[in-house]
């Protein structure tokens, strides 16, 4: 058996924003109402961000929260990775500018842009540094302001995202190379740009010099979502050599309580098995992940030495999935 270095998960945080939004406000709004949107998605509410709030300080919040759960400081960070489709600024990335609220010393810091799938592609970047010796405390943070990117005289897309950050340290632990080991054990990563039109933001820099708001096939996306996530989960169990059976937490990217059930079933996964967030806190793109992680952990289900499988699926189309043992 030989000896392979491992990206270990050793902290998870989470922040959101105070102001609760939920279906009756946005009936007020708009013409929908809590029945439409809570039979069609599970959502109840989302969060908002203040209006001085930037995807920045979400970030920050977030990574202060996983950085104190590792027993790590700041000064420790030597990579930091954002996941993010609504950045502060054009440039710099999201992650310079974490680092430098942070307080972390000069070291690599770069945005992740994959859409709802960033938390997972970041992941998977933040392995290959980690598993490669090149960084012992790495942050990998996904964060979004999806409100700003709402038209919210779209009722059929407004009323599905929501604003948060969720953050994870990784570090460098040993293995064995087998499936067994903790850390990072496997994961697939999908795009299908033929596939844009179906869910993407109509503005940018280089476009129409405006940010821009986003647009959705719904319907569309719903088709494709099932089968492509099962794909990658599939992927990323072969490549980790464990058995979907054997997971005991999947957790899922928050988009449609119904996605989520699609996908479990498919796969044979038990409802008992999945965490849920996406009534309380709707679509959150890149964060969603790591804030039902965070939320999972905090409230006592996961549990170190679990099998926990990840996956997403945005816009692009992009997907994948993440094997990790806590
Ligand atoms: O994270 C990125 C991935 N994104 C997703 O996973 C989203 C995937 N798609 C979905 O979750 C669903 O397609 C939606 C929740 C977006 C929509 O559900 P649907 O069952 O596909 O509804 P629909 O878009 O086909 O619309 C059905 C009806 C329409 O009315 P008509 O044309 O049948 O009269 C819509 O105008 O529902 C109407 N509708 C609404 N009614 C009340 C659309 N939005 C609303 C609304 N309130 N907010």
């Amino acid at each position: 058996m030989s000896s392979v270095v491992r990206s270990a998960v050793t902290g998870v945080g989470a922040y959101l924003p105070e102001e609760v939004v939920t279906n009756d406000d946005l009936a007020k709004m708009i013409d929908t109402s809590d029945a439409w949107i809570f039979e069609r998605t599970g959502i109840r509410q989302r969060r908002r961000a203040a209006p001085d709030q930037a995807t920045s300080d979400l970030a920050v919040e977030a990574a202060k929260r996983a950085l104190e759960v590792a027993g790590r400081r700041p000064q420790e960070v030597d990579l930091i990775i954002v996941a993010t489709t609504t950045s502060d600024l054009t440039f710099p990335a999201t992650a310079a500018i974490v680092q430098r609220k942070l307080g972390v010393p000069v070291c690599p810091c770069f945005d992740v842009q994959a859409v709802c799938s960033g938390f997972v592609y970041a992941m998977s970047v933040a392995d290959g540094f980690v598993a490669r010796g090149l960084s012992r405390c790495a942050v990998v943070i996904g964060a979004e302001i999806m409100t700003r990117l709402m038209d919210w005289t779209d009722r059929g897309t407004c009323v599905l995202f929501g604003d948060g950050a969720g953050a994870v340290v990784v570090e460098p632990i040993s293995g064995t190379g087998e499936g067994t080991d903790r850390g990072i054990l496997g994961f697939a990563l999908r795009c299908d740009g033929e596939k844009q039109d179906l869910l993407y933001v109509d503005g940018g820099p280089t476009t129409t010099g405006t940010v821009g708001h986003l647009r959705m096939m719904g319907r569309e996306v719903f088709r494709h979502a099932v089968v492509n996530i099962s794909e990658a989960v599939l992927m990323a169990a072969d490549r980790a050599s464990v058995k979907v059976a054997d997971i005991d937490w999947f957790i899922p990217h928050q988009a449609n309580q119904r996605i989520l059930d699609g996908v479990a079933k498919r796969l044979g996964i038990p409802e008992s098995k999945v965490i849920s967030t996406v009534a309380m806190h709707a679509n959150t793109s890149a964060a969603s992940i790591p804030l039902a992680f965070a939320q999972g952990v905090e409230d006592g289900r996961i549990r170190p030495g679990q099998l926990l499988l990840l996956e997403a699926m945005g816009g692009g189309l992009t997907w994948g999935a993440v094997a990790l043992r806590l």
